[in-house]
């Protein structure tokens, strides 16, 4: 049995028809409850629905054999955990944005909301900018405009929440999407079937991408 931790969300589910979709599939999933976990002995995969930060802690003690979790959770918080594959889904990009009028003078320490606040440290410090980081959990965008901080490291998708609240991008740190992640011991272990199953998803992620390239075009 592969134990299987998805990010709950929309993003899980769109992860979740992706391994359906390569015959991994648990119908019981798509009912309307309440439960968390889910299996089919048959298919030998069980699913647990987790937060999307907790990905990687499930991954790395063990009690997910394979998960998948977006780039910018795995920069934060460095998992000790094999990264498999892109899936190529859940794509967006961590940036700093501000108020549309505001420029950093460097003439003194910037004041950076985030949920992010490792990424966002390495990124200044690369700059060698001194910071002051003002860790918040959500909603970041309101930081700059009660003037709690001077700019954000946020997650920009579509741009509509800067948008909406007069904000806008200054800099991408880094382009992110959701990552397919194995425990290092469940990937030696169950090393045959962790393979299968990520090779069939690797494939199928590829041909879509080639296919939406090819619509595109
Ligand atoms: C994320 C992110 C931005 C928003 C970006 O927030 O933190 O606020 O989505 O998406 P957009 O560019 O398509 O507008 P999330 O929905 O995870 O909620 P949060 O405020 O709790 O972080």
């Amino acid at each position: 049995m592969i134990n299987v931790a998805l990010p709950k969300g929309r993003l899980g589910e769109k992860v979740y028809q992706i391994f359906e979709a390569v015959g991994y599939e648990c119908p019981a999933i798509r009912e309307e409850n309440r439960k968390l976990i889910f299996e089919n002995p048959q298919r030998g995969v069980r699913y647990f629905w987790v937060k999307p930060a907790d990905v990687p802690i499930y991954v790395e003690r063990g009690a997910a054999d394979i998960g998948v979790a977006g780039k910018d959770i795995l920069l934060e918080y460095r998992p000790d955990i094999y990264e498999l594959c892109d899936l190529g889904i859940g794509r967006c990009r961590m940036c700093v944005a501000g108020k549309k009028d505001f420029y950093d003078t460097m003439g003194r320490t910037l004041r950076v909301a985030t949920k992010f606040p490792r990424i966002a440290k390495e990124y200044y410090s690369s700059l060698s900018r001194n910071i002051d980081i003002i860790k918040l959990n959500g909603s970041i965008e309101i930081a700059p405009i009660l003037g709690l901080s001077d700019v954000i490291v946020d997650l920009v998708e579509t741009g509509k929440t800067l948008l909406e609240n007069d904000l806008e991008p200054k800099e991408t740190i880094v382009e992110v999407s959701a990552r397919l992640i194995a425990n290092k011991v469940s990937y030696k272990f169950k090393n045959q079937e962790i393979t299968a199953l990520c090779g069939q998803v690797d494939q199928f992620c590829r041909l879509r991408a080639e296919q939406e390239r090819r619509e595109m075009a």
